[in-house]
Protein backbone atom coordinates (compact mmCIF):
# COMPACT_ATOMS: atom_id res chain seq x y z
CA UNK A 1 0.00 0.00 0.00
CA UNK A 2 1.64 3.49 -1.09
CA UNK A 3 1.10 6.05 1.11
CA UNK A 4 0.41 9.01 -1.65
CA UNK A 5 -0.25 8.15 -5.04
CA UNK A 6 -3.07 10.60 -4.87
CA UNK A 7 -1.46 13.44 -6.83
CA UNK A 8 0.62 11.54 -9.12
CA UNK A 9 -0.18 10.46 -12.85
CA UNK A 10 2.68 7.80 -13.15
CA UNK A 11 3.93 5.09 -10.98
CA UNK A 12 7.76 5.80 -9.75
CA UNK A 13 10.42 4.81 -11.75
CA UNK A 14 11.59 1.67 -10.93
CA UNK A 15 15.34 2.81 -10.09
CA UNK A 16 13.85 5.51 -7.79
CA UNK A 17 11.71 3.24 -6.60
CA UNK A 18 14.42 0.81 -5.45
CA UNK A 19 17.20 3.93 -4.94
CA UNK A 20 15.08 5.23 -2.11
CA UNK A 21 13.40 2.27 -0.76
CA UNK A 22 14.11 1.58 3.07
CA UNK A 23 12.80 -1.51 4.07
CA UNK A 24 15.56 -3.56 4.01
CA UNK A 25 17.33 -1.49 7.05
CA UNK A 26 14.54 0.20 9.00
CA UNK A 27 12.75 -2.83 9.49
CA UNK A 28 15.24 -3.43 12.43
CA UNK A 29 12.75 -0.74 13.82
CA UNK A 30 9.75 -2.56 13.49
CA UNK A 31 9.19 -3.00 17.56
CA UNK A 32 9.66 0.70 18.21
CA UNK A 33 7.09 1.76 15.56
CA UNK A 34 4.60 -0.68 16.67
CA UNK A 35 5.09 0.73 20.25
CA UNK A 36 4.80 4.30 19.33
CA UNK A 37 1.85 3.94 16.85
CA UNK A 38 -0.19 1.67 19.60
CA UNK A 39 0.70 5.14 22.31
CA UNK A 40 -0.05 7.52 19.49
CA UNK A 41 -3.21 5.54 18.78
CA UNK A 42 -4.36 5.45 22.34
CA UNK A 43 -3.72 9.46 22.81
CA UNK A 44 -5.86 10.12 19.65
CA UNK A 45 -8.84 7.75 20.83
CA UNK A 46 -9.18 9.40 24.24
CA UNK A 47 -8.35 13.15 22.60
CA UNK A 48 -11.72 12.36 20.51
CA UNK A 49 -9.50 13.06 17.79
CA UNK A 50 -11.00 9.23 16.26
CA UNK A 51 -13.33 7.71 17.51
CA UNK A 52 -12.21 5.41 20.48
CA UNK A 53 -13.56 2.10 19.33
CA UNK A 54 -11.13 2.40 15.86
CA UNK A 55 -8.10 3.76 18.65
CA UNK A 56 -9.32 0.20 20.00
CA UNK A 57 -9.21 -1.91 16.72
CA UNK A 58 -5.75 -0.14 16.02
CA UNK A 59 -4.02 -1.09 18.99
CA UNK A 60 -5.49 -4.88 18.74
CA UNK A 61 -4.26 -4.78 15.10
CA UNK A 62 -1.03 -3.77 16.22
CA UNK A 63 -0.70 -5.51 18.99
CA UNK A 64 -1.30 -9.23 16.39
CA UNK A 65 1.03 -7.84 14.30
CA UNK A 66 4.04 -7.67 16.72
CA UNK A 67 2.66 -11.05 17.96
CA UNK A 68 2.85 -12.19 14.27
CA UNK A 69 6.55 -10.45 13.51
CA UNK A 70 7.98 -12.01 16.73
CA UNK A 71 6.20 -15.35 15.98
CA UNK A 72 7.27 -15.73 12.81
CA UNK A 73 4.29 -15.79 11.00
CA UNK A 74 4.54 -12.68 9.57
CA UNK A 75 7.86 -11.44 7.91
CA UNK A 76 9.09 -8.65 5.75
CA UNK A 77 8.98 -9.16 2.44
CA UNK A 78 12.28 -8.76 0.09
CA UNK A 79 13.07 -7.90 -3.35
CA UNK A 80 10.47 -6.28 -5.53
CA UNK A 81 7.35 -6.82 -3.09
CA UNK A 82 10.10 -4.69 -0.42
CA UNK A 83 10.58 -1.78 -2.95
CA UNK A 84 6.61 -1.68 -3.27
CA UNK A 85 6.76 -0.72 0.34
CA UNK A 86 9.00 1.80 0.76
CA UNK A 87 9.78 1.98 4.42
CA UNK A 88 8.75 -0.07 7.58
CA UNK A 89 6.00 2.84 8.84
CA UNK A 90 4.56 2.11 5.22
CA UNK A 91 4.77 -1.89 5.66
CA UNK A 92 3.41 -1.92 9.29
CA UNK A 93 0.18 0.57 8.06
CA UNK A 94 -0.30 -1.53 5.23
CA UNK A 95 -0.88 -4.58 7.19
CA UNK A 96 -2.95 -2.72 9.75
CA UNK A 97 -5.25 -1.97 7.35
CA UNK A 98 -5.33 -5.39 5.61
CA UNK A 99 -6.22 -6.73 9.50
CA UNK A 100 -8.77 -4.34 10.72
CA UNK A 101 -9.88 -2.65 7.55
CA UNK A 102 -11.18 1.49 7.33
CA UNK A 103 -10.38 1.90 11.26
CA UNK A 104 -6.16 0.99 9.92
CA UNK A 105 -6.95 4.36 7.63
CA UNK A 106 -7.50 6.60 10.97
CA UNK A 107 -4.02 5.94 12.41
CA UNK A 108 -1.80 8.21 10.60
CA UNK A 109 -4.02 11.30 11.85
CA UNK A 110 -1.85 14.23 13.27
CA UNK A 111 1.52 12.38 12.38
CA UNK A 112 3.53 12.68 9.74
CA UNK A 113 6.50 9.64 9.28
CA UNK A 114 9.10 12.65 9.81
CA UNK A 115 7.92 12.63 13.53
CA UNK A 116 7.33 8.85 13.42
CA UNK A 117 11.29 8.05 12.15
CA UNK A 118 12.58 10.20 15.26
CA UNK A 119 10.50 8.55 17.55
CA UNK A 120 11.08 5.17 16.29
CA UNK A 121 14.89 5.67 16.24
CA UNK A 122 14.93 7.48 19.41
CA UNK A 123 13.72 4.13 21.53
CA UNK A 124 15.18 2.28 19.31
CA UNK A 125 18.56 4.26 20.58
CA UNK A 126 17.39 3.99 23.92
CA UNK A 127 16.86 0.11 24.20
CA UNK A 128 20.49 -0.67 22.01
CA UNK A 129 22.53 1.74 24.49
CA UNK A 130 20.75 1.01 27.82
CA UNK A 131 18.80 -2.29 27.10
CA UNK A 132 19.85 -5.74 28.75
CA UNK A 133 22.08 -6.53 25.27
CA UNK A 134 23.08 -3.10 24.88
CA UNK A 135 26.37 -0.76 24.24
CA UNK A 136 26.54 -0.43 28.14
CA UNK A 137 26.00 -3.52 29.09
CA UNK A 138 28.62 -4.53 26.88
CA UNK A 139 31.08 -2.14 28.07
CA UNK A 140 30.50 -2.69 31.87
CA UNK A 141 31.21 -6.50 30.54
CA UNK A 142 34.90 -5.80 29.55
CA UNK A 143 35.34 -3.90 32.31
CA UNK A 144 34.39 -7.19 34.69
CA UNK A 145 36.88 -8.94 32.46
CA UNK A 146 39.70 -6.06 33.39
CA UNK A 147 39.03 -6.21 37.14
CA UNK A 148 38.78 -9.80 37.43
CA UNK A 149 42.17 -9.91 35.34
CA UNK A 150 43.66 -7.33 37.41
CA UNK A 151 42.94 -9.22 40.70
CA UNK A 152 43.91 -12.43 39.46
CA UNK A 153 47.47 -11.43 37.58
CA UNK A 154 47.70 -7.61 38.84
CA UNK A 155 50.63 -8.07 40.97
CA UNK A 156 52.72 -8.92 37.79
CA UNK A 157 55.37 -6.51 37.81
CA UNK A 158 55.85 -5.30 33.98
CA UNK A 159 57.98 -2.34 32.49
CA UNK A 160 55.65 0.90 31.97
CA UNK A 161 55.87 3.11 29.11
CA UNK A 162 56.32 6.45 27.58
CA UNK A 163 57.48 6.88 23.59
CA UNK A 164 57.06 3.00 23.63
CA UNK A 165 60.82 3.06 25.68
CA UNK A 166 60.84 1.58 28.91
CA UNK A 167 60.26 3.85 31.62
CA UNK A 168 59.33 3.18 35.23
CA UNK A 169 58.29 -0.69 36.58
CA UNK A 170 54.40 -0.57 37.01
CA UNK A 171 52.01 -3.61 37.85
CA UNK A 172 49.81 -5.51 35.63
CA UNK A 173 46.86 -4.84 37.03
CA UNK A 174 47.37 -0.88 37.19
CA UNK A 175 47.99 -1.00 33.37
CA UNK A 176 44.95 -3.06 32.77
CA UNK A 177 43.19 -0.80 35.17
CA UNK A 178 44.04 2.26 32.99
CA UNK A 179 41.27 0.98 30.58
CA UNK A 180 38.85 0.46 33.32
CA UNK A 181 38.70 4.16 33.75
CA UNK A 182 38.57 4.87 29.93
CA UNK A 183 35.45 2.59 29.52
CA UNK A 184 34.14 4.14 32.69
CA UNK A 185 33.90 7.59 31.12
CA UNK A 186 32.38 5.93 27.92
CA UNK A 187 29.37 4.87 29.82
CA UNK A 188 29.38 8.14 31.42
CA UNK A 189 28.88 9.69 28.07
CA UNK A 190 26.72 6.88 26.64
CA UNK A 191 24.46 7.87 29.89
CA UNK A 192 24.60 11.65 28.93
CA UNK A 193 23.89 11.16 25.38
CA UNK A 194 20.68 9.57 26.04
CA UNK A 195 19.89 12.42 28.37
CA UNK A 196 19.98 14.72 25.92
CA UNK A 197 17.72 12.07 23.39
CA UNK A 198 15.12 11.29 25.81
CA UNK A 199 12.36 13.63 24.55
CA UNK A 200 9.21 12.97 22.65
CA UNK A 201 9.11 13.90 18.81
CA UNK A 202 5.56 12.97 18.35
CA UNK A 203 3.45 15.63 17.82
CA UNK A 204 5.91 17.68 16.07
CA UNK A 205 3.92 16.46 12.40
CA UNK A 206 5.65 16.75 9.61
CA UNK A 207 7.54 19.83 10.63
CA UNK A 208 4.95 22.49 12.15
CA UNK A 209 2.97 20.51 14.26
CA UNK A 210 -0.45 19.35 14.02
CA UNK A 211 -3.73 21.18 14.19
CA UNK A 212 -5.23 18.48 16.60
CA UNK A 213 -5.64 18.61 20.49
CA UNK A 214 -3.19 16.34 20.80
CA UNK A 215 -1.90 15.17 24.40
CA UNK A 216 2.06 14.82 23.47
CA UNK A 217 2.46 14.70 27.52
CA UNK A 218 0.31 11.81 27.49
CA UNK A 219 2.39 10.09 24.34
CA UNK A 220 5.90 10.55 26.20
CA UNK A 221 4.79 8.92 29.28
CA UNK A 222 3.44 6.24 27.91
CA UNK A 223 6.81 5.71 25.59
CA UNK A 224 8.87 6.25 28.79
CA UNK A 225 10.47 9.47 27.49
CA UNK A 226 11.55 12.22 30.51
CA UNK A 227 9.61 15.23 28.53
CA UNK A 228 8.37 15.95 24.94
CA UNK A 229 11.25 18.33 22.37
CA UNK A 230 10.26 22.25 22.22
CA UNK A 231 10.60 22.95 18.49
CA UNK A 232 8.59 21.11 15.41
CA UNK A 233 11.03 21.91 12.94
CA UNK A 234 13.88 21.27 15.55
CA UNK A 235 12.54 18.07 16.09
CA UNK A 236 12.47 16.58 12.66
CA UNK A 237 15.37 17.90 11.02
CA UNK A 238 17.51 16.80 14.34
CA UNK A 239 20.09 13.95 14.22
CA UNK A 240 22.64 15.38 16.86
CA UNK A 241 22.02 12.68 19.55
CA UNK A 242 22.74 10.31 16.66
CA UNK A 243 25.96 12.13 16.01
CA UNK A 244 26.39 12.12 19.79
CA UNK A 245 25.86 8.69 19.64
CA UNK A 246 28.37 7.44 16.95
CA UNK A 247 30.46 9.92 18.27
CA UNK A 248 30.44 8.59 21.95
CA UNK A 249 30.99 4.98 19.69
CA UNK A 250 33.76 6.42 18.02
CA UNK A 251 35.79 6.95 21.16
CA UNK A 252 34.98 3.40 22.49
CA UNK A 253 36.46 2.20 19.42
CA UNK A 254 39.76 4.24 20.08
CA UNK A 255 40.17 2.95 23.34
CA UNK A 256 39.72 -1.06 22.03
CA UNK A 257 41.81 -0.19 19.17
CA UNK A 258 44.42 1.44 21.98
CA UNK A 259 44.29 -2.05 24.00
CA UNK A 260 44.05 -4.32 20.93
CA UNK A 261 47.02 -2.62 19.68
CA UNK A 262 49.29 -3.74 23.08
CA UNK A 263 47.61 -7.40 22.55
CA UNK A 264 49.23 -6.89 19.25
CA UNK A 265 52.68 -5.61 20.19
CA UNK A 266 52.61 -8.02 23.67
CA UNK A 267 52.19 -11.51 21.76
CA UNK A 268 54.77 -10.38 19.33
CA UNK A 269 58.34 -13.08 19.59
CA UNK A 270 59.75 -9.54 20.43
CA UNK A 271 57.79 -8.39 23.47
CA UNK A 272 56.09 -12.40 24.56
CA UNK A 273 54.35 -10.59 27.49
CA UNK A 274 51.17 -12.27 26.67
CA UNK A 275 49.76 -15.39 25.11
CA UNK A 276 46.43 -15.13 23.28
CA UNK A 277 44.12 -18.51 23.75
CA UNK A 278 43.99 -20.70 20.82
CA UNK A 279 40.43 -20.37 20.28
CA UNK A 280 41.38 -16.39 19.85
CA UNK A 281 44.71 -16.51 17.36
CA UNK A 282 44.48 -17.93 13.91
CA UNK A 283 47.16 -19.68 11.63
CA UNK A 284 48.52 -18.69 8.50
CA UNK A 285 47.57 -20.59 5.20
CA UNK A 286 51.18 -20.56 4.15
CA UNK A 287 53.19 -20.36 7.53
CA UNK A 288 52.63 -23.47 9.23
CA UNK A 289 54.45 -21.66 12.62
CA UNK A 290 52.61 -18.43 12.54
CA UNK A 291 49.72 -17.59 15.36
CA UNK A 292 48.26 -14.45 14.66
CA UNK A 293 46.33 -11.89 17.13
CA UNK A 294 44.00 -11.69 14.04
CA UNK A 295 40.91 -10.61 16.31
CA UNK A 296 42.88 -8.35 17.85
CA UNK A 297 43.87 -6.41 14.25
CA UNK A 298 40.50 -6.33 13.17
CA UNK A 299 39.01 -4.46 15.97
CA UNK A 300 42.10 -2.26 15.53
CA UNK A 301 40.33 -1.97 12.57
CA UNK A 302 37.47 -1.75 12.78
CA UNK A 303 37.51 1.27 14.85
CA UNK A 304 38.41 3.16 11.46
CA UNK A 305 34.94 2.22 10.02
CA UNK A 306 32.70 3.52 13.13
CA UNK A 307 35.20 6.66 12.77
CA UNK A 308 33.59 6.58 9.22
CA UNK A 309 30.12 6.40 9.89
CA UNK A 310 30.28 9.12 12.21
CA UNK A 311 32.11 11.61 9.94
CA UNK A 312 29.15 9.98 7.48
CA UNK A 313 26.30 11.32 9.48
CA UNK A 314 27.91 14.71 10.38
CA UNK A 315 28.52 15.17 6.34
CA UNK A 316 24.87 14.11 5.95
CA UNK A 317 23.62 16.81 8.04
CA UNK A 318 26.28 19.48 7.06
CA UNK A 319 24.43 22.27 5.30
CA UNK A 320 20.95 20.84 5.31
CA UNK A 321 18.02 23.15 5.09
CA UNK A 322 15.17 22.97 8.15
CA UNK A 323 13.55 21.16 8.53
CA UNK A 324 12.81 17.34 6.90
CA UNK A 325 15.55 16.23 4.24
CA UNK A 326 15.04 12.72 2.57
CA UNK A 327 18.76 12.97 3.31
CA UNK A 328 18.13 12.13 6.99
CA UNK A 329 17.40 8.80 6.04
CA UNK A 330 20.95 8.13 5.36
CA UNK A 331 21.37 7.89 9.60
CA UNK A 332 20.17 4.40 10.15
CA UNK A 333 22.33 2.79 8.55
CA UNK A 334 25.71 4.99 10.35
CA UNK A 335 23.98 4.46 13.53
CA UNK A 336 22.96 0.13 12.92
CA UNK A 337 26.49 -0.65 11.59
CA UNK A 338 27.94 1.92 14.51
CA UNK A 339 26.15 -0.06 17.31
CA UNK A 340 26.87 -3.50 15.45
CA UNK A 341 30.88 -3.29 15.27
CA UNK A 342 31.06 -1.91 18.76
CA UNK A 343 28.98 -4.41 20.64
CA UNK A 344 30.57 -7.25 18.27
CA UNK A 345 33.92 -5.70 19.25
CA UNK A 346 33.67 -5.00 22.78
CA UNK A 347 32.18 -8.87 23.09
CA UNK A 348 35.29 -10.33 21.13
CA UNK A 349 37.82 -8.21 23.17
CA UNK A 350 36.49 -9.25 26.44
CA UNK A 351 36.61 -13.48 25.45
CA UNK A 352 39.84 -12.43 24.22
CA UNK A 353 41.38 -10.93 27.01
CA UNK A 354 40.04 -13.37 29.65
CA UNK A 355 41.43 -15.86 27.85
CA UNK A 356 44.95 -14.35 27.32
CA UNK A 357 47.51 -16.01 29.62
CA UNK A 358 50.25 -13.08 30.79
CA UNK A 359 54.10 -14.24 31.24
CA UNK A 360 54.96 -12.50 34.08
CA UNK A 361 58.84 -14.29 34.16
CA UNK A 362 58.74 -12.20 30.96
CA UNK A 363 57.39 -9.18 31.65
CA UNK A 364 59.66 -9.10 34.81
CA UNK A 365 62.86 -9.90 32.51
CA UNK A 366 61.77 -6.88 30.67
CA UNK A 367 61.00 -4.37 33.49
CA UNK A 368 65.21 -5.60 34.91
CA UNK A 369 66.55 -4.55 32.03
CA UNK A 370 66.63 -0.54 31.31
CA UNK A 371 67.26 0.95 34.08
CA UNK A 372 63.42 1.31 34.66
CA UNK A 373 64.91 2.63 38.32
CA UNK A 374 67.21 5.26 37.95
CA UNK A 375 64.75 7.98 39.14
CA UNK A 376 64.30 6.00 41.80
CA UNK A 377 67.81 6.40 42.44
CA UNK A 378 67.94 10.26 41.82
CA UNK A 379 64.99 10.21 43.87
CA UNK A 380 67.36 8.15 46.88
CA UNK A 381 69.73 11.17 46.01
CA UNK A 382 67.60 13.46 46.56
CA UNK A 383 66.46 12.02 49.92
CA UNK A 384 70.06 11.97 51.00
CA UNK A 385 70.11 15.78 50.38
CA UNK A 386 71.31 16.31 46.85
CA UNK A 387 68.91 18.99 44.50
CA UNK A 388 67.13 16.89 42.27
CA UNK A 389 68.89 18.39 39.09
CA UNK A 390 71.74 17.56 40.69
CA UNK A 391 70.48 13.86 40.97
CA UNK A 392 69.05 13.13 37.84
CA UNK A 393 73.04 14.36 36.37
CA UNK A 394 74.93 11.84 38.70
CA UNK A 395 72.79 9.35 37.66
CA UNK A 396 72.38 9.62 34.16
CA UNK A 397 76.66 9.05 34.72
CA UNK A 398 75.81 6.29 36.00
CA UNK A 399 73.70 5.03 33.47
CA UNK A 400 76.16 5.59 31.09
CA UNK A 401 78.90 3.96 33.36
CA UNK A 402 76.79 1.05 33.62
CA UNK A 403 76.07 0.58 29.62
CA UNK A 404 79.90 0.30 28.73
CA UNK A 405 80.28 -2.18 31.65
CA UNK A 406 77.35 -4.04 30.48
CA UNK A 407 75.50 -4.21 34.18
CA UNK A 408 72.59 -3.09 36.37
CA UNK A 409 72.52 -0.30 38.54
CA UNK A 410 72.27 -2.71 41.29
CA UNK A 411 75.13 -4.56 40.48
CA UNK A 412 77.16 -1.87 41.08
CA UNK A 413 79.56 -1.90 43.83
CA UNK A 414 78.96 0.41 46.42
CA UNK A 415 82.61 2.26 45.86
CA UNK A 416 80.90 2.46 41.66
CA UNK A 417 77.39 3.54 43.17
CA UNK A 418 79.32 6.64 44.87
CA UNK A 419 81.76 7.51 42.58
CA UNK A 420 79.75 10.23 40.84
CA UNK A 421 77.69 11.55 44.12
CA UNK A 422 78.80 13.87 46.47
CA UNK A 423 80.87 12.57 49.21
CA UNK A 424 78.40 10.55 51.66
CA UNK A 425 75.39 10.56 49.51
CA UNK A 426 75.02 6.84 49.04
CA UNK A 427 74.91 4.01 51.65
CA UNK A 428 74.24 0.08 51.69
CA UNK A 429 70.63 1.17 51.73
CA UNK A 430 70.50 2.32 47.99
CA UNK A 431 70.45 -1.83 46.96
CA UNK A 432 66.64 -1.47 48.60
CA UNK A 433 65.69 1.56 46.73
CA UNK A 434 66.84 0.12 43.74
CA UNK A 435 64.74 -2.84 44.27
CA UNK A 436 61.92 -2.94 41.58
CA UNK A 437 59.31 -4.12 43.76
CA UNK A 438 60.27 -1.18 46.77
CA UNK A 439 60.42 0.74 43.17
CA UNK A 440 56.76 0.01 42.77
CA UNK A 441 55.32 0.19 46.12
CA UNK A 442 56.99 3.74 46.62
CA UNK A 443 54.74 5.05 44.76
CA UNK A 444 51.95 5.78 47.23
CA UNK A 445 50.51 8.83 45.65
CA UNK A 446 46.56 8.45 45.01
CA UNK A 447 46.50 7.00 41.34
CA UNK A 448 49.62 5.58 41.74
CA UNK A 449 50.87 1.95 40.66
CA UNK A 450 51.80 1.11 44.23
CA UNK A 451 50.74 -2.02 45.86
CA UNK A 452 48.25 -0.35 48.14
CA UNK A 453 47.27 2.85 45.68
CA UNK A 454 46.90 -0.27 43.68
CA UNK A 455 44.40 -2.38 45.71
CA UNK A 456 42.30 0.89 46.16
CA UNK A 457 42.08 1.36 42.79
CA UNK A 458 40.41 -1.96 42.75
CA UNK A 459 38.35 -1.93 45.37
CA UNK A 460 36.95 1.24 43.34
CA UNK A 461 36.71 -0.54 39.90
CA UNK A 462 34.53 -3.37 41.75
CA UNK A 463 32.13 -1.14 43.35
CA UNK A 464 31.18 1.01 40.33
CA UNK A 465 30.78 -2.51 38.78
CA UNK A 466 28.50 -3.67 41.83
CA UNK A 467 27.00 -0.60 42.53
CA UNK A 468 25.51 0.01 38.64
CA UNK A 469 24.01 -4.02 38.82
CA UNK A 470 22.02 -3.27 41.92
CA UNK A 471 20.81 -0.02 40.64
N1 LIG B 1 12.26 6.50 5.67
C1 LIG B 1 12.26 7.87 6.04
C2 LIG B 1 13.50 8.20 6.84
O1 LIG B 1 14.12 7.34 7.32
C3 LIG B 1 11.07 8.17 6.88
C4 LIG B 1 10.61 9.57 6.77
C5 LIG B 1 10.06 9.79 5.42
N2 LIG B 1 9.54 11.08 5.27
C6 LIG B 1 9.32 11.62 4.09
N3 LIG B 1 8.82 12.80 4.07
N4 LIG B 1 9.61 11.00 2.98
O2 LIG B 1 13.88 9.33 6.95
Amino acid sequence: MKLWGGRFESETAADLAGFQNSLSFDQRLWRQDIRASIAHARMLGNQGIIPPEDAGKIIRGLESIAVDLETGRLAFPAGEAAVQLEDVHTAIEGWLVERIGEAGKRLHTARSRNDQVQVDTRLFLKDAIAGPDGVDAAVAGLQRVLVQVAERDGELLMPGYTHLQRAQPILLGHHLLAYFWMLQRDRERLADCLRRADACPLGSGALAGVPYPVDREAVARELGFARITENSLDTVADRDYLIEALADLAIIMMHLSRLVEELVLWSSAEFGFVELADAYATGSSIMPQKKNPDGAELIRGKSGRVFGQLVALLAVCKGLPLAYNKDLQEDKEALFDGLDTVRGSLRVMASMLATSRFRGERMEAAARDGFLNATDLADYLVRRGVPFRQAHGIVGQLVRYCLEKGCRLEELSLDELARFAPEGAVAEDVYAALDLRNVVAARKSPGATGDEPFRQQLAAARRLLEDKAGG
